[in-house]
């Protein structure tokens, strides 16, 4: 029997690029990829994007194909799920059998919190996570009129343009007082609250929703907790994603919302490393927020990142992870981009338009975050500025004579 690899357990960005990268550097192992989904493993930014629109198709979503798997002695295994881990044996346990591994990587991703009201599981009641999410949802946009979105996240704010570019009518139920609260600063909700709205898209703040009503066994509508109903034929729920960690939980592995790792992308246990939506990790950029100095961060540059730094590793190149953070949204012509983490209480600077800006965030002294809207310039060097800890000041943020990207590249 051949030696046991690497089983990398999850066939998303983070599983995926693992896979990708040893064999780019050099790793001539076997190496194993599952996950439960069917398919070959694919982009999920688009799915509530331009594969939504319409603008893609399904085949345009896949990260590689087939071939690539083949040629690169990737075995594939879609559609097969993980059902233990068998640490002093080494196995990861399926529903078709043990795996034998040499190390195993976890990038199990998460999943759509769900929405604890009655009425939630009715037919018309949507989630977006996935590509058959996605398949259902699409289908649903074609034959709606009316569409309640439940949280105004990424996801439910890029769904929420693509539906009213479609001509629905569309209201989204917010359970904190902004949009994005987790994610960007008041001034940059604001902006985006006001082009939705524009947009024809109304907005419930500080809403609770306590029912999902029904007619004919489907959805009709929303009860809100203050008594308020909002008629609708389609409902979204975006309230946030929960780690994939119960695996690494019942293996004995430390979880807090998110499976504890160290700076090596290392569980406690030398054999077995977590990577992607699933973990968390420590990282200087957690400067200054509130908690351990860890984070859990779901974006496909921390997947992508983490897969590249691990699979260094695991081809006897070991680094620190110590990517900047970035994310990015697209919300109908919008494209906001965030370098570095913010966090409720930095201060915002603001530079550039009405139309086209950056919030610059301090935190203390240090810049901690800028989000950016429609000025990718000022995204690539905030990206470089934060990775380098570049001093700036807010007075030289808010200048606009300033030389950002001089100073960005002098430092590098
Ligand atoms: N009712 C209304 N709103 C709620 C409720 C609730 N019961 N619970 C949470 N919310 C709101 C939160 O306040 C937040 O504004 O839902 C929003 C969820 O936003 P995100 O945390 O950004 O999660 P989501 O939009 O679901 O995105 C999930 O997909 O695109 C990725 O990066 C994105 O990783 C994120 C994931």
């Amino acid at each position: 029997m051949s030696e046991p690899g690497i089983v990398v357990l999850g066939g998303g960005q983070a599983g995926f690029q693992t896979a990708a990268s040893l064999r780019d550097l050099g790793f001539a192992g076997a190496i194993t990829l599952l996950g439960d989904e069917p398919g070959l493993p694919y982009q999920r930014p688009p799915l509530s994007k331009a594969y939504l629109a319409g603008k893609t198709d399904a085949g345009g979503l896949a990260l590689r194909p087939a071939a690539f798997l083949a040629e690169h002695r990737i075995a594939y295994r879609p559609g097969l799920r993980a059902t233990g881990i068998d640490r002093a044996g080494r196995r990861l346990l399926t529903a078709e059998g043990p795996l034998p591994y040499a190390h195993l990587v976890l990038a199990a991703g998460a999943r759509n919190r769900p929405l604890p009201v009655p009425g939630a599981a009715l037919a018309g009641v949507h989630r977006l996570r996935d590509l058959a999410d996605a398949d259902a949802l699409k289908e649903a946009v074609a034959g709606a009129r009316r569409a309640v979105v439940v949280g105004a996240g990424f996801i439910g704010l890029e769904f929420a343009a693509v539906a009213a570019a479609r001509g629905l009518a569309v209201s989204v139920v917010e359970a904190a007082p902004r949009p994005m609260a987790r994610a960007v600063s008041p001034e940059t909700g604001a902006f985006f609250r006001e082009a939705h709205a524009a947009a024809g898209i109304a907005f419930l703040f500080e809403a609770g929703v306590a029912e999902i009503l029904a007619a004919d066994g489907r959805a009709r509508g929303v009860l809100l907790t203050d008594g308020r109903e909002i008629a609708a034929d389609l409902v979204l729920v975006g309230i946030g994603v929960l780690p994939n960690q119960e695996l690494a939980a019942e293996a004995g592995l430390a979880v807090a919302d998110g499976i504890r790792v160290d700076a090596m992308l290392a569980t406690e246990d030398p054999h077995i490393a977590a990577i992607g939506d699933c973990a968390r990790f420590p990282t200087r950029f957690a400067h200054g927020l509130p908690g351990d100095g860890t984070v859990r961060i779901e974006s496909v540059q921390n997947a992508i990142d983490q897969a590249r730094c691990l699979a260094g590793r695991l081809a006897g190149r070991p680094a620190a992870y110590d990517a900047v953070p970035w994310f990015w949204s697209d919300q109908g012509p919008y494209k906001l981009q965030i370098a570095g983490l913010g966090a409720p209480g930095d201060r915002s600077v603001l530079r550039g338009t009405a139309e086209a800006f950056s919030v610059f965030r301090f935190r203390g002294d240090r810049l901690a975050a800028v989000e950016s809207v429609n000025r990718a310039a000022d995204h690539m060097i905030a990206r470089r500025l934060i990775a380098a800890g570049t001093p700036l000041t807010a007075e030289q943020a808010a200048d606009p004579d300033f030389d950002l990207k001089g100073l960005a590249g002098a430092r590098r």
